[in-house]
């Protein structure tokens, strides 16, 4: 199994440290910079000293002044443990007066400018120079010469690295400490997490209870709420689907066995005329089943979750149940029903799955024909209703569904007892799914003629496109 914490905890340990270290990047460099500038100052003053002890031993004379230092004085002068000193006097007018007359000449200078501190290279090694022009002492005309002291860098580097270190290693230890204890707080923090994985993943593939959430930090709980959401739907969608292949089972297994029995006969008939009724029985039988099996099928693909496959368009509800009423008058005509239409004059635009919709108005009419005694009149009815909705109304004249079964005819299987009808109680639990799927509302009453029954199904109205199909009314 893979391990998912640590690359949480990782990355946030690199968003701490990496500007962590940036940072200390950029104090080190300043820190370098400004260490650097201190030895600086604190050496440049020696070197100056060395500068004004070595004129002191500059004298007037004759032919102008001439440096009186002993080779034993200049050796404790330049005496350095760390680091080697050179030094050149030279008179005003350029003349070297003593020292190292190799050395690099000073960049020029303003004449009356005070000693001038330069980094320069002696033999390719890098050196810190003091050149400062000084009066020569005991010349009471004061005559300056030029002393020019040389320096190699250790100490000063020395000195900057271990002021360096002082200031880098507390910050490294201090990153390196924040960096454990942001380890073991995540570490910590998201033990809660682990063992939420773990409960999630001990679960049986069946168990679709809620997680619980006492043990669930703040921030996740949301995430763990949708999820237990989602489980609970899960477990809606499970129980629907076991509960429609039990029942389906259940309602196919008789009429199936019932084909078989009536094919073991049919086989069993020698006679012409005998073996013909039995397959008129057969054929009888058979469409019964397969209109079991269709209404199955739309009960399946009607079902509460089904509104992600719902293809909802602008529709005509006037020319719509205009056209679906049409194609049911031959039938009606067979059955002997005077099946009417009334709608209005202007289009009544609904949001609308078509196929549905047609399936919805078919079941009503399917059932208005069904149940209506032969010369009965059913009327199929658009129109709009109050609070920007619109009706779409099926009355027939068949036998009155009494009140207390007008919830209960639209569970599925449910059949009125002593319905004289094929069916197989799914049509209305069908048209009560559509319905639902359409945000839409159905109504049962009583006949406003007295006789039988009206079914109205109430839409949200969308604003009426014009030039949609004109209305009509009338016998159809
Ligand atoms: N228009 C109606 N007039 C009188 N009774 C009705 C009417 N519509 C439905 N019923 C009653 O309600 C019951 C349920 O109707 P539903 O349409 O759900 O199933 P069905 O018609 O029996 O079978 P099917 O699945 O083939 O439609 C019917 O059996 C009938 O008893
Ligand atoms: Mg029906």
């Amino acid at each position: 199994m893979r391990r998912s914490e640590p690359r949480l905890q990782r990355k946030l340990l690199a968003w701490l440290l990496l500007p962590l270290l940036l940072l200390l990047v950029l104090d080190t460099a300043v820190a370098w910079w400004n260490v650097l500038r201190h030895a600086n100052l604190a050496y440049d003053r020696a070197l100056q000293e060395i500068a004004r002890e070595i004129v002191l031993h500059v004298r007037p004379a004759a032919g102008g002044p001439r440096l009186e230092l002993s080779d034993a004085a200049a050796r404790v002068l330049l005496n350095d443990t760390e680091d080697r000193l050179w030094f050149r006097v030279q008179g005003q007018d350029g003349t070297l007066l003593g020292g190292d007359g190799g050395l690099p000449t000073a960049p020029p200078s303003a004449p009356s400018a005070g000693p001038r501190f330069y980094d320069t290279t002696i033999h390719g090694e890098p050196v810190r120079m003091v050149a400062a022009r000084l009066p020569a002492a005991g010349d009471p005309a004061g005559t300056p010469v030029q002393v020019e002291v040389a320096e190699t860098l250790h100490k000063r580097r020395r000195l900057a690295w271990e002021m360096l270190a002082n200031v880098v290693v507390p910050q490294l230890l201090l990153i390196a400490v924040t960096a454990a204890v942001v380890w073991v707080g995540i570490s910590r923090g998201l033990a809660p997490l682990r063992r939420l994985r773990q409960a999630v993943s001990d679960r049986s593939h069946l168990d679709l209870s809620p997680i619980p959430l006492d043990d669930v930090p703040g921030e996740v709980r949301p995430l763990v709420q949708e999820v237990n959401d989602l489980l609970g739907r899960l477990a809606r969608t499970f129980d629907f689907q076991n509960r429609f292949v039990a029942d389906a089972a259940h309602q196919l297994k008789t009429p199936v066995s019932g084909l078989k029995a009536q094919i073991e006969l049919a086989l069993r008939e020698t006679q012409p005329e005998r073996l013909r009724h039995s397959l008129d029985q057969l054929y009888i039988s058979a469409d019964r089943l397969s209109r079991l099996v269709r209404q199955l099928l739309s009960l399946a693909r009607n079902e509460p979750g089904a509104l992600h496959s719902l293809n909802l368009q602008p529709l005509d509800l006037h020319a719509f149940a205009l056209e679906v009423s049409m194609e049911w008058v031959p039938h009606a005509l067979r059955r002997g029903i005077d099946l009417g239409f009334e709608g209005p004059d202007t289009p009544l635009v609904i949001d609308a799955d078509g196929d549905r919709l047609r399936e919805l108005l078919n079941n009503l009419i399917d059932n208005a024909i069904r149940y209506s005694q032969a010369g009965g009149r059913v009327t199929v009815r658009t129109a709009p209703a109050a609070g920007g909705e619109c009706l779409l109304a099926v009355s027939d004249d068949g036998p009155r569904i009494p009140p207390q079964e007008r919830d209960r005819v639209f569970e599925r299987f449910h059949r009125l007892l002593g319905t004289p009808e094929d069916g197989s109680g799914l049509g209305l639990a069908i048209v009560s799914e559509i319905a639902t799927l359409h945000g839409a509302r159905i109504q049962l009453e009583d006949d406003t003629d007295g006789v039988g029954n009206t079914f109205t199904v109430f839409f949200r109205q969308r604003p009426a496109a014009p030039g949609l199909a004109e209305a009509s009314d009338g016998r159809l």
